[in-house]
């Protein structure tokens, strides 16, 4: 058995006892009026989070099932889908496109970067007929965040696209009102911003997304919205729902609504910046554009001569505390804390402590000022 450890990881994240305890709820048959009630409320809660009127649907499975069933229920062979391209997450989302069968349209940014909205017009402008706009609002890989959402909702009705959004990472840490920013369908995941075990994800759906696949639907079987939708009518899932798992998620999104949006969001943010404040304070180089850094991936390029492997692993025996690598190309070059879900005062200044005290062994302190009273200060009123 695992000693207890800090999980700053970009997900799996911490998660409170209360929704831990959740899932020792005694099971329950899922065709039966018990389990509609459940899912009743599941649905109820998640329509606030995620700011909508339209439909939710839970899947049992992690947050890539809710991505490919965003882009395979809409996209068809020969569709020509704008695919914002920024890290990992995007270069997924390109290949779900290009596995239904379409085209996919990337709109690149380097890195630690993430493109902006013109690059999104031109795109729109240089191809008739796009059938739909997919964007990550939150490249976990690189810790950049896209910010421009009600513009790009507005570019998609404009061109009368259909706007994919995958939320996996930041949906309820950052502000993502699905009906004000016209957004079809948002994928996001259990062991992320919502604090939960990982294993399952949900979309929204709008009126027009339901409209379109319910007319068309895909020819697919456990990721088929539409099969879905209809379950739903009667409180039920086409297939067995990971039911403890459900549970833990009624009680995160208890929790969520408990502590309120607004105030969760700010939380994020807070806690973003006593990180990429303490950093800074250390001599470290943020990795991300000041402009569209994360508010729940820290990501921090090492200092010469700091081995990856030998840090976090540093971290994780001496302190406890488990962060990430840097992805694909940046593998060894960076890592990458997940501030998010279950994140307060007590996450950040154990943390940065222990990477400050950990650095500094490795390669000497490298400025005066104090990182950890850096933190303790920003976050006095949390
Ligand atoms: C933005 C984004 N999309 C998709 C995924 C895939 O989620 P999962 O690993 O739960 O399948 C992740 C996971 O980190 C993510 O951050």
């Amino acid at each position: 058995m695992n000693p207890k450890k800090l999980l700053m990881l970009p997900g799996p994240t911490n998660v409170p006892e209360r929704i831990m305890n959740a899932m020792l709820t005694p099971l329950m048959g899922h065709r039966t009026p018990d389990f509609a009630y459940l899912m009743k409320n599941i649905v109820e809660k998640s329509k606030q989070v995620y700011q909508t009127s339209g439909d939710v649907i839970v899947f049992s499975s992690s947050g890539t099932g809710a991505v490919e069933a965003a882009i395979t229920n809409i996209v068809r062979k020969g569709d020509k889908t704008i695919v914002t391209v920024f890290g990992e997450f995007g270069e997924r989302a390109a290949l779900l496109v290009e596995a239904s069968g379409g085209v996919a349209i990337k709109v690149e940014a380097p890195f630690g970067d993430v493109p902006r909205i013109d690059q999104l017009e031109e795109a729109f402008e240089k191809n008739k007929d796009v059938k739909a706009l997919v964007i990550i609002t939150n490249e976990t890989s690189t810790g950049t965040m896209f910010k421009w959402l009600k513009e790009a909702g507005d570019l998609a009705a404009k061109y009368g696209s259909f706007l994919i959004l995958d939320s996996v990472s930041n949906l309820t840490a950052d502000d993502i009102p699905v009906d004000r920013i016209g957004a079809d369908i948002v994928a996001t995941g259990s062991q992320k911003s919502l604090a939960a075990p990982p294993g399952l994800a949900m979309v929204s759906v709008s009126k027009k997304a339901k409209k379109y696949i319910i007319d068309n639907p895909p020819s697919r079987l456990y990721f088929n919205i539409a099969r879905h939708l209809k379950y739903a009518e009667i409180g039920q899932t086409p297939f067995t729902p990971a039911l403890s798992l459900y549970y833990a998620l009624d009680e995160a999104l208890n929790m969520a609504l408990e502590e309120g949006l607004n105030q969760r969001i700010q939380r994020h943010k807070l806690c973003a910046d006593a990180f990429y404040s303490s950093f800074t304070a250390m001599g470290l180089k943020l990795f991300a554009v000041e402009e569209v850094r994360s508010n729940t991936i820290i990501s921090v390029n090492y200092p010469e001569g700091v081995d990856d492997k030998q840090f976090r692993g540093m971290l994780d025996k001496d302190y406890r505390v488990v962060i990430a690598g840097g992805f694909g190309p940046y593998k060894g070059k960076l890592f990458r804390i997940g501030s998010l879900g279950e994140v307060h005062r007590y996450h950040v200044v154990t943390t940065v402590s222990a990477v400050n005290d950990t650095l500094s062994s490795l390669v000497g302190k490298t400025r005066s000022e104090d990182p950890v009273e850096i933190a303790r200060t920003k976050l006095r009123d949390l």
